[in-house]
């Protein structure tokens, strides 16, 4: 049967961005069966024994206790389960000298969750017919932000400075100040950070600069904190959230080890979080409450902070340094291949300037040599601007061992060097 779909039937029905590469993988590696691929396309994080056992002893201790059929048998508030909101807010309030309270969070079934809310909430057709925009200031950032609106042409995401640093094969993108637009017919602006896919950390200069813009027109900034610290503190580079009361720091626990139980949060003005309540309630009435339990419970306890920062970030660290290390080593030093400085999330990102074919191909390529890696242009969602360097990039997923990293990385080399070096001899 093929139903007629309206326009968001047709909208919502398309996998966007990084969905679509994965399904190609998938069948890769079906295909393949047998043969060793390293898989670095994972954004699933790895399952790290201490984090595991994190999780089993909070789901011991809500067993055992009688909120257990509360928790697990009731309907709950939209807002969210009332013990991880109270944790939430004691939390962020002991760390960050906030006044927050519980009309200052929501808890959304995942955060991908949260930006469909808040990207539909704020942006796409006013009442007065005004297309109110979805700005990401600085692209390349996280190709789920490409899916999370019903009027596509709302969304529009900025083309960035490079701060290169040829000697060392670094570089680093920046937000460019004098392009980004951020006036009455901004809906909302949202950014990854740290940056999946990059790893970038924005300086809090230049994210204090965005709010600015953004508050004088009252634009709600949601700073995607998938990454940050709290939890998981998956930031190599010192770094501090950003509150205020136009931004809306949005977390989430996947990689904090509970992908599975879709867990979001946002923190922020209490008339932003009550629109996104509202939105939520007609769409899902309320997030699941098991792992909002269990959450709560590691919040409270303060382990969760603690295993972030003593296993989670130095797990992620130690593996930026071991792709460094074997790029610096397997990569020819006259050829213009930059990594982008690694401060933090579970990517590496390497741009191979001048790359005589698409990131495509060259994943393609090295598909053939048995190392799989996500192609760089599903990462620029909103960005129309015909630019080469949206070919020239790919994503490499550090949830490989030491040794499939090393291999993976010396794999690359090769195949970069053979693709440089067909188009010289032509
Ligand atoms: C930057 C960023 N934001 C949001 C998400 C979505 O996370 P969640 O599992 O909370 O929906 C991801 C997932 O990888 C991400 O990398």
């Amino acid at each position: 049967m093929k139903p007629a779909l309206s326009q968001f039937g047709v909208e919502m029905s398309r996998l966007s961005g990084v969905r679509a590469i994965m399904k190609d993988i998938i069948e890769t590696l079906r295909a393949g069966a047998g043969q060793n691929f390293i898989n670095l396309s994972a954004g699933n994080p790895v399952i790290l024994p201490e984090v595991e056992q994190l999780w089993r002893d909070c789901t011991f201790d809500l067993l055992a206790s009688p909120d257990y059929g509360d928790v697990v048998c009731r309907y709950g508030a939209s807002q969210g389960y009332q013990p991880l909101v109270d944790a939430v807010v004691q939390d962020f309030n002991r760390r960050y000298g906030l006044r927050l309270t519980d009309r200052n969070v929501l808890i959304t079934p995942g955060s991908q969750n949260l930006y469909f809310l808040a990207a539909n909430a704020f942006g796409g057709y006013a009442a007065n017919g005004d297309l109110r925009k979805i700005v990401l200031p600085l692209s390349p950032d996280y190709t789920g932000y490409g899916g999370v609106t019903l009027t596509p042409e709302a969304l529009i995401a900025y083309k960035p400075e490079l701060d290169i640093d040829e000697g060392s094969h670094r570089f680093k993108y920046r937000p460019d100040f004098s392009r980004l637009t951020i006036n009455e017919h901004t809906g909302c602006v949202i950014f990854s950070r740290p940056c999946n896919p990059t790893g970038n950390v924005l300086t809090n200069d230049e994210v204090n600069k965005i709010t600015t813009l953004a508050a004088a027109h009252d634009v709600p900034v949601l700073i995607d904190s998938a990454y940050a610290p709290p939890y998981p503190a998956l930031n190599f580079t010192e770094m501090t959230p950003t509150f205020g009361e136009n931004v809306l720091h949005c977390m989430s626990l996947s990689k904090a080890g509970l992908p599975g139980e879709r867990i979001g949060i946002a923190i922020g003005d209490a008339d932003i979080i009550g629109v996104l309540e509202a939105f939520q309630t007609n769409l899902c009435i309320h997030s699941p409450r098991y792992g909002q339990a269990i959450a709560a419970r590691a919040i409270r306890s303060g382990a969760l902070g603690e295993i972030a920062v003593n296993v989670i970030r130095p797990f992620y660290q130690q593996k930026i340094a071991v792709v460094e290390e074997a790029l610096n080593q397997a990569m020819p030093s006259d050829l213009p291949w930059f990594l982008h400085r690694g401060e933090g999330a579970i990517f590496a990102w390497l741009w191979l300037n001048n790359l005589p074919v698409t990131d495509w191909e060259f994943y393609q390529q090295l598909k053939s040599v048995g190392v799989i890696v996500v192609p760089g242009s599903t990462f620029f969602p909103g960005l129309h601007d015909a630019w080469d360097h949206k070919q020239q990039c790919l994503r490499i997923s550090l949830t490989g061992t030491d040794e499939e990293l090393r291999t993976a990385m010396q794999r690359l080399a090769e195949v970069y060097v053979k693709t440089m070096k067909a188009t010289q001899t032509r």
